[in-house]
């Protein structure tokens, strides 16, 4: 119990660091969350700063979901435990202590978390936003497209992780609310 308790506290506080806060002052760009669509976030990032820093920021918001994982996957702990590992993560991202409880929408983070779950579904995930994001040129029309079929496929393939995969979309999709309304308006913005 100690164990699971350090290790999602951990995952918590590593998802809490926000990359694109970081990454924007690094390579003295506006800060991401006064700008733009306002989300500190990778298309943000590319949106008012440069290709540079949003690959910096997916690496780092990816990352960090990943390295929530890495504990679990080198002690090779249970199913139930990564599963909190990987929702903390995504949880930290959202809701950062570090950054006012003020966080991004969890694209990355919850695309590093899985990767570390089960890395067939990340590999599904990426082609499924690939394909989307290229057809429709919005980050978010792909983003809540992955976040609809990573369930089904998670439910086909590792269903061991249905309810952590049902409960991370669900978040995902809430956080994506205005780009939804947006993209119903027809306002939404372009990549
Ligand atoms: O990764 C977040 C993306 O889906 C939407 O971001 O900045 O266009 O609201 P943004």
């Amino acid at each position: 119990a100690l164990l699971t308790f350090g290790l999602v506290l951990l995952a918590y506080l590593w998802g809490s660091i926000p990359t694109a806060v970081l990454v924007c002052h690094a390579f003295d760009i506006p800060d991401p969350r006064k700008k733009g669509s306002g989300n500190p976030g990778t298309t943000n990032v590319l949106r008012i700063g440069t290709r540079k820093a949003a690959l910096v920021t997916l690496l780092g918001d990816a990352g960090k979901g990943y390295l929530a994982l890495l504990p679990c996957v080198l002690l090779d702990l249970g199913s139930e435990i990564r599963a909190l590992c990987a929702f903390a993560a995504i949880a930290g991202h959202m809701l950062p202590i570090f950054s006012s409880f003020k966080g991004g929408k969890g694209v990355a983070t919850t695309f590093g978390a899985c990767f570390g779950l089960f890395w067939p579904l990340a590999i599904v995930q990426l082609l499924v936003w690939s394909i989307l994001a290229g057809i429709s040129r919005r980050s978010s029309l792909a983003s809540v497209g992955t976040a609809l079929v990573s369930p089904i496929f998670i439910w086909l393939s590792a269903p061991q992780y249905i309810a952590i995969m049902l409960v991370i979309s669900l978040l995902l999709i809430t956080r994506h609310r205005s780009n939804i309304s947006n993209l119903l308006s027809g306002t939404e913005p372009r990549i």
